[in-house]
C-alpha cells in the first residue's frame, strides 16, 4: 500500500508510520516538525520506505505533494494540538486543523486516494449528558481545538456527499505511550512519567477525582489500521477502552511503574476542565472489528519503560 501520514512524525503518526512500514507499505509523511522533530521517524527513515516532506497541510503545494506520493491511503493527523494555543490565537489553530483538513481531503481527492482516515478528538462532545459517551451523543465543543475537529468532521461528511469519497473520522480519547511529549498540556501519563522518573513534583488539579478514558497509542494504531481497510462514509467513530480511571489513580499506576512513592501535589481546578470523560466504543467495534488490546496497567508499564530508556 502506498500511503500518505499527515502529522506522521508526531506522536502517534510515528507509530502509525512504523505499523504501516512493518505491512509493507511505502510512506511519505508530511510534517512541519513544529512540534515534533525528525527523531521519531528515525527508525522509520532508515528503512528506505519512507520519505519525510516537511511542508505544511495548510500551505500551497499540497496538490503536488500527494500527485507525488500517489496515495491509496491518507491518514490525516496533521493537527494544531494544544488547547490553550487554541484559545489564544484561534487563527492560527483554524489555519493548521480547519484549512489544513480541507486542503487534504481535496489534495486526497486530487490525487484519486481511495481512503482518508481523519484524527477527530472526544473534545468534539464538551460536557457529557450520559456515560459512556456514544456518538449519537449531542457535541459541544468547548474550545476553538474542539471546534476545528469537528468541522473537519463535518467537512468529511461534505466530501462523501459530494464527491463519494470513502473517509473514516475516529474520534480519539486520551491517547498515551512512548514518544509522546511530556512537556506539552495534555498528555498526563507522559507528563507524570517523566517527572516521576526525574525525582520531581507532579501536579494534580482539583480534587485528584476527575475521570478520563486512557487508550494506548498502539491501540489506537490498530484502529487506524482497521479504519483504512473498512469503508465510510465520513461518519465519527469513538475510539476509547469505556474504562473511567481517576487523576489519582492514573498517578499511583505511574509511580508505581517509575519505582516512585511520591505523591501529587493538589492545585485548584482548571477552568473548563470536565469532570468525567469516557467512550463508549461499540461502534468502531462493529464497523471496524476493533477493540482496546492494552490495559492500562500495561500500557503505563511500557510507557515508562520507553521513556526511562530514552533517558
Ligand atoms: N494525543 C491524544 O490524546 C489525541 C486525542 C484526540 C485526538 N488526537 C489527534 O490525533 C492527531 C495526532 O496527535 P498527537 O498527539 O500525535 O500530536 P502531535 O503534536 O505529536 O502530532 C501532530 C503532528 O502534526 C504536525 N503538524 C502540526 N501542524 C501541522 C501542519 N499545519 N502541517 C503539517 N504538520 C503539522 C506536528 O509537527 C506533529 O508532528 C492530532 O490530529 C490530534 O488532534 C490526539
Amino acid at each position: 500500500m502506498r500511503a500518505v501520514v499527515t502529522g506522521g512524525a508526531g506522536f502517534i503518526g510515528s507509530h502509525l508510520v512504523d505499523r504501516l512500514l512493518a505491512d509493507g507499505a511505502r510512506v511519505t509523511v508530511v510534517d512541519t516538525l513544529s512540534h515534533a522533530g525528525e527523531s521519531n521517524l528515525a527508525a522509520a527513515l532508515r528503512s528506505g520506505s519512507c520519505a519525510l516532506v516537511r511542508h505544511d497541510v495548510a500551505a500551497p503545494g499540497l496538490d503536488e505533494v500527494f500527485a507525488e506520493a500517489a496515495p491509496e491511503a491518507v491518514f490525516h493527523l496533521a493537527a494544531q494540538i494544544d488547547v490553550r494555543v487554541s484559545v489564544t490565537d484561534p487563527v492560527l489553530d483554524a489555519g493548521s486543523n480547519v484549512v489544513g483538513t480541507v486542503a487534504t481531503l481535496e489534495a486526497a481527492r486530487k490525487a484519486g486516494a481511495g481512503k482518508v482516515v481523519f484524527a477527530s478528538s472526544v473534545a468534539v462532545y464538551g460536557p457529557p449528558e450520559t456515560l459512556p459517551v456514544t456518538e449519537d451523543a449531542p457535541v459541544n465543543p468547548l474550545s476553538p481545538y474542539a471546534t476545528s475537529k469537528l468541522a473537519g468532521e463535518l467537512y468529511l461528511r461534505q466530501y462523501h456527499q459530494l464527491h463519494g469519497m470513502d473517509l473514516t473520522a475516529l474520534a480519539f480519547t486520551n491517547t498515551y505511550g512512548p514518544r509522546q511529549d511530556p512537556h506539552g498540556e495534555a498528555g498526563v501519563v507522559a507528563i507524570f512519567a517523566d517527572a516521576l522518573l526525574a525525582g520531581e513534583p507532579t501536579r494534580v488539579y482539583g480534587d485528584g477525582g476527575n475521570v478520563r478514558d486512557y487508550v494506548y497509542v498502539a491501540d489506537v494504531v490498530e484502529a487506524l489500521m482497521a479504519a483504512a481497510s473498512r469503508s465510510g462514509d465520513g461518519r465519527r467513530l469513538n475510539i476509547g477502552t469505556g474504562q473511567p480511571t481517576t487523576d489519582l489513580q492514573l498517578h499511583r499506576l505511574v509511580a508505581e511503574a517509575a519505582g516512585s512513592a511520591a505523591e501529587p501535589e493538589f492545585a485548584p481546578a482548571r477552568l473548563g476542565d470536565l469532570r468525567e470523560m469516557v467512550l463508549d466504543a461499540s461502534a468502531a467495534r462493529e464497523a471496524l472489528g476493533w477493540q482496546p488490546r492494552t490495559s492500562l496497567a500495561e500500557g503505563v508499564k511500557l510507557t515508562v519503560d520507553a521513556f526511562r530508556a530514552a533517558r
